[in-house]
């Protein structure tokens, strides 16, 4: 146990760990996007544009942003295909109000459904959707092999999966520099812009706790997804997980 209420949130399991996100990503979402940029250096911006590729999005097709937040995944996706749909899933009322705001400023109000849920319990058919985005949001899952099951039963045949997430720097040098700025730079900054104390140590807290990448692999291929891989952006300051739906065994003939 732990007296340092963001690490205590990190370890905490289930609902009560929901809870707790829920109510942080409430309290900073009117923040969150600017933070985002500063603290990234807006690599951010560019880490969704080279996933949003891996997703291969097709006109017409159907998408799900998952753990969708203000919503910068989906609008990076439909800036690349304007003739797809997007459905935003969000357990954080605060933060989907402030896509659905962004969403109306640049006249894509049409083209993306808000709706707030559980990754856990995906109210969505199966295989339904043509590709399956996760930007920064599957550490915050208490879960998470459960998400990756509910990603494979919602996509179709051949569907792709792409989850952007900070997963610990492979390299120890580096790790050992941005551990000095996470613990040091980052709550700071964290505290003084969005006026949360927490939010910005349950961060490196949280990615403390990402299982490792071989692990996590094997629950994407667990989940029916092939090819699982992850591929190092930044020299591994994010991680890029991909992986693309089964297609059906073939019917026997006899
Ligand atoms: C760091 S933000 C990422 C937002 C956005 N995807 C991006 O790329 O900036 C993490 C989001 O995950 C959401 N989240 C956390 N746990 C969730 C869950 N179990 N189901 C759905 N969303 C969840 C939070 O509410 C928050 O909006």
């Amino acid at each position: 146990m732990t007296d340092d209420p963001a690490r205590a949130l990190s370890q905490e399991t289930g609902a009560r760990r929901k809870a707790g996100v829920e109510a942080m990503f409430d309290r900073i979402a009117r923040r969150y996007d600017l933070l985002n940029h500063v603290l990234s250096g807006g690599t951010d911006i560019l880490w969704r544009r080279r996933a949003v590729r891996e997703l291969a999005l097709k006109p017409g097709g159907l998408y799900l942003d998952l753990a969708a937040g203000t919503g910068d995944y989906a609008f990076t996706m439909l800036k690349r295909e304007e003739a797809c749909r997007v459905v935003a899933l969000d357990l954080s009322q605060g933060m989907l109000s402030h896509m659905e705001t962004k969403a109306r400023d640049k006249g894509l109000g049409a083209k993306v459904l808000l709706v707030r849920g559980d990754a856990e319990r995906l109210p969505l058919a199966d295989a339904s959707v043509d590709g399956v985005a996760i930007g920064y949001g599957i550490r915050n899952f208490p879960d998470k092999r459960q998400a990756l099951l509910e990603c494979g039963r919602v996509l179709k045949p051949g569907g792709r999966l792409a989850i952007l997430e900070l997963a610990g720097i492979p390299n120890p040098a580096l790790r050992w520099l941005f551990g000095l700025y996470f613990r040091l730079v980052l709550p700071v900054v964290g505290r003084l812009v969005s006026g949360d104390s927490m939010a910005y140590t349950y961060l490196p807290a949280s990615v403390e706790r990402f299982p490792a990448r071989g692990e996590f692999l094997d629950w994407m291929r667990e989940a029916g997804l092939a090819d699982a891989r992850c591929v190092e952006l930044s020299f591994g300051i994010s991680s890029l997980f991909l992986g693309t739906r089964n297609q059906p065994q073939p019917s026997s003939t006899r």
